[in-house]
């Protein structure tokens, strides 16, 4: 039967055909806030630049082979799916289809009829079925293969105990805590977890007894709060995942817009996931901040104080790559579709892996994190430089900085806070 609704009005989001409902309006380029939910068949607009990601980093998986031996399957699973844009982007823009068994699951009836009538009308056709594996306990799984998506409509927590993946998406509205369990017990030896949390307000520090009961943290509302946030999750991540004998590093982890988007990989491991905690801590705040194992002054945290990026996955997040794989083609564009629209989807596809690739190497490792407004306080300058200038002068001085993928204008470098001062100095004293 087919959806409420149905069939809407169509959009292309990446190269793949997604159905709007009526009332939803057209997408713009511009960066989006949360989107109103508005009901059954509900696509978010706001998360495409995260589901471009989540495209582009599966490819780097299969491309690359860090996440099983060539020929394996990946099992992949959309575990909150709404009207699986997701899963049908990977199966659309991802190559090396063979390698996929994708599932998209969620709760609601409506939205999966919404996801599995988008497909039959926009189907990938290039005949990849394959046969539903038996779960673990030799329970016969759920659902039905249709194009080479595997759909179910159930709670995402009978499925991820019911089988095992080697990928698991986890998009909730708020908070991902109450999944994390199952999905960190559902990857197999080695697998990736890729969750958003948008209960911005606990991970930032502004509700504190949300943050407490969730995350069993602390935040500051400074310059450094979305830092933080990124930082909670992971550090809660970390912690389940120590629980299940596994470890965790980070691939991607951002700050984007109005939520917190973190891409990991686990792996079984007694002796490293015993060491993981160590990467947990505090920042404390002063001269601008530094992490330690000890609360002590003003803090935020426990949070993940390691490294935020893989250096080499993340410095394949390029703005070529994302037009490659995702730039929509002459064949997959709506008839409605204007040179205005295929240049907000550009441009939306540069916004989504802006300043990924050249910040990859720095957050990869130990740096400092600086934010543009608090240097001028700080250097004791009337006007800041532009952000241009001062990597600049990093840059000639032999330091690495780079701007992050951050909401407010801030940098990472390996240069310490005292040399920053001191250059910023130095480039307001030249100029005056
Ligand atoms: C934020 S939406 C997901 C958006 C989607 N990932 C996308 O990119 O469009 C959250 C979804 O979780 C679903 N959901 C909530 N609880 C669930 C559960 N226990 N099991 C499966 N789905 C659930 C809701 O029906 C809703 O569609």
């Amino acid at each position: 039967m087919l959806p409420s609704g149905w069939p809407g009005h169509i959009w292309l989001e990446g190269r793949t055909s997604v159905h709007l409902q009526d009332h939803q309006p057209r997408p713009s380029h511009m960066p989006r806030g949360p989107a109103q939910k508005t009901g059954e068949g509900f696509l978010n607009s706001a998360m495409a630049p995260a589901r471009t990601r989540s495209v582009m980093i599966l490819a780097d998986a299969v491309e690359h082979g860090w996440l099983t031996p060539e020929g394996k399957p990946i099992r992949i699973l959309d575990a909150l799916c709404a009207t699986g844009v997701r899963p049908r982007r990977w199966r659309r823009e991802v190559p090396g289809q063979h390698r996929l068994r994708i599932t998209a699951n969620d709760l609601d009836e409506n939205a999966v009829a919404w996801g599995r009538a988008s497909h039959e009308a926009h189907p990938v056709g290039d005949g990849h079925d394959w046969e539903i594996e038996a779960g673990r306990f030799a329970r016969d799984c759920e659902g039905v293969v249709e194009d080479g998506i595997h759909w179910v409509e159930g709670d995402a927590r009978k499925l991820m105990v019911q089988s095992p993946h080697q990928w698991i998406d986890l998009d909730p509205f708020g908070s991902p805590v109450s999944f994390l369990d199952a999905a960190i017990q559902s990857i197999s030896r080695i697998g990736v977890l890729d969750v958003t949390a948008t209960d911005t307000a606990a991970l930032c520090g502004s509700a504190k007894t949300s943050a407490a009961r969730r995350y069993g943290s602390v935040g500051i509302v400074d310059s450094y709060m979305h830092d933080d946030a990124v930082r909670i999750l992971l550090a809660t991540i970390a912690r389940v995942a120590a629980m299940h004998d596994r470890t965790m590093q980070p691939i991607l982890s951002l700050f984007d817009g109005h939520h917190v988007r973190v891409t990991v990989l686990l792996k079984r491991s007694k002796e490293e996931a015993s060491s993981l905690l160590d990467s947990i801590g505090y920042r404390i705040r002063g001269s601008p901040y530094h992490f330690s194992n000890t609360p002590e002054g003003k803090y935020s945290g426990p949070m993940w104080t390691g490294p935020l990026f893989d250096a080499d996955i993340a410095g394949r997040i390029t703005t070529e790559r994302a037009i490659e794989l995702c730039g929509g083609r002459t064949e997959d564009v709506p008839d409605y579709w204007s040179e205005v629209d295929e240049d907000h989807a550009n441009r939306e596809l540069d916004r989504s892996v802006r300043h990924i690739s050249e910040s990859a190497e720095l957050l990869s490792g130990d740096h400092l994190l600086v934010a543009m407004d608090g240097l001028g306080v700080a250097a004791g300058i009337g006007q800041i430089p532009s952000a241009k200038k001062i990597l600049e002068k990093l840059h000639s001085n032999g330091f690495r900085a780079a701007r992050t993928h951050m909401p407010e204008p801030m940098f990472a470098t390996d240069a310490d806070w005292e040399t920053v001062l001191e250059l910023v100095g130095q480039l307001t004293e030249g100029s005056s």
